[in-house]
């Protein structure tokens, strides 16, 4: 249902549709269209993203239906070199690819099948044939800056030359959930779909560090830490409950494990896990690159698109950086029961994308 809804909303993106009566026509035939249609196109779509080998099969077939040059290219780069003699990165993508369908088949999510909704944090790069999906704290300002050199058109060349708010505003990128279930369908099929993620913890305690212990971020406080004062502090003062500016890192994990929180609705993204963010066991992410070796995966994604002469993917500021030492500065006044608690809830993001347990948590 929801499809159906969002499919007629979609085709009325502005710079998509004719003004005036031919609009309207456009919209009654296309919901005629669409009922008769989105039955089918929804099918092809669960299909395809409960059958992880379909892409490697069409790219190396050659039966796609339309996908751009460059989008071929750049799957082709990726898949169809020697498997036999791959370089280090070409053989450590695969084998965190391989990693990641190993843990989703012998931990069957709840969710079968994506709604358009589901697939908002999906960038979308029609031009090189590219998805992304971003990851608040997972350098998501500078791949939301490339993303709009690449789309731009030739209006922008230097990503740190675009202000980050501006990297911010939505309509500056396209999301896949615009977009209807067939015009969906084809992009999972044929671009080069990836994500960055991170050590979880490490980018929860950033997350923290950004939202909590700034004052510009005043709308934060506002929104979640007057909540939280609320609801995990024994007699607040009322400054902090107007405020909600003075949030504890102990506050916050209450926060995030008590279940209130989650029937309350999603988490924010700065601290929602990945796999709630981009399904990964539903869309088949070609790389998972991550922080840790930030520069030279989000490059090699570059030359993959074609672009890697043209944009060199800038580097993290250091001074503020949160580290595995900074996580542990922070979960060092965490008793085990809630460090016990906040594990299980980010257990599924550890397992899926490889990161191993912090030595400094006490789960026994
Ligand atoms: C593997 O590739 C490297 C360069 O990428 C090359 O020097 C080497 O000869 C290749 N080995 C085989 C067995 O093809
Ligand atoms: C998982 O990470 C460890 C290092 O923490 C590494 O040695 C291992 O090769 C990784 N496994 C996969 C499948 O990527």
């Amino acid at each position: 249902m929801a499809v159906t809804r969002r499919d007629v909303t979609a085709d009325s993106v502005p710079g998509e549709s004719p003004p005036g009566s031919g609009f309207a026509m456009k919209r009654a035939r296309l919901a005629r269209l669409l009922l008769a249609t989105c039955l089918g196109s929804l099918t092809m779509l669960i299909f395809y993203l409960q059958s992880g080998s379909v892409l490697e099969a069409e790219v190396i077939v050659g039966r796609n239906s339309s996908p751009s040059r460059t989008s071929r290219t750049s799957l082709q780069m990726l898949y169809s070199s020697d498997q036999t003699n791959l370089s280090d990165i070409q053989a450590s993508l695969k084998s965190r690819r391989e990693r990641l369908e190993e843990v989703c088949r012998s931990h069957p999510f709840k969710k079968q099948a994506l709604t358009p909704d589901d697939l908002r944090h999906l960038i979308v790069d029609d031009e090189h044939g590219l998805l992304y999906c971003y990851v608040p704290k997972v350098a998501c300002t500078n791949w939301k800056r490339v993303m709009m050199v690449l789309t731009g058109g030739g209006r922008y060349q230097e990503p740190l030359a675009i202000p980050a708010n501006e990297a911010h505003v939505p309509s500056h990128l396209r999301s896949l959930a615009d977009f209807s279930a067939s015009e969906i369908h084809r992009r999972l099929r044929s671009y080069l779909k990836f994500v960055f993620v991170r050590d979880p913890f490490e980018r929860l305690v950033s997350a923290y560090r950004n939202k909590f212990t700034r004052s510009y971020n005043s709308a934060f406080h506002r929104r979640y830490g007057t909540e939280i004062v609320r609801q995990h502090r024994r007699h607040p003062a009322p400054e902090a409950l107007r405020r909600g500016h003075d949030v504890s890192f102990a506050e916050f994990l209450y926060y995030l494990v008590d279940p209130r929180t989650r029937r309350q609705g999603p988490f924010n993204e700065h601290w929602e896990r990945v796999h709630q963010l981009c399904h990964p066991c539903l869309v088949h992410y070609d790389v998972v690159g991550k922080y840790e070796t930030l520069q030279q995966d989000a490059q090699y994604v570059l030359k993959l698109a074609g672009a890697g002469d043209k944009i060199h993917f800038p580097a993290l500021a250091k001074d503020s950086r949160t580290t595995g030492d900074t996580a542990a500065g922070f979960f060092s006044s965490i008793g085990p029961f809630y460090q016990r608690r906040l594990y299980s809830l980010y257990h599924m993001d550890f397992l899926l994308f490889n990161y191993s347990t912090p030595t400094y948590l006490q789960l026994r």
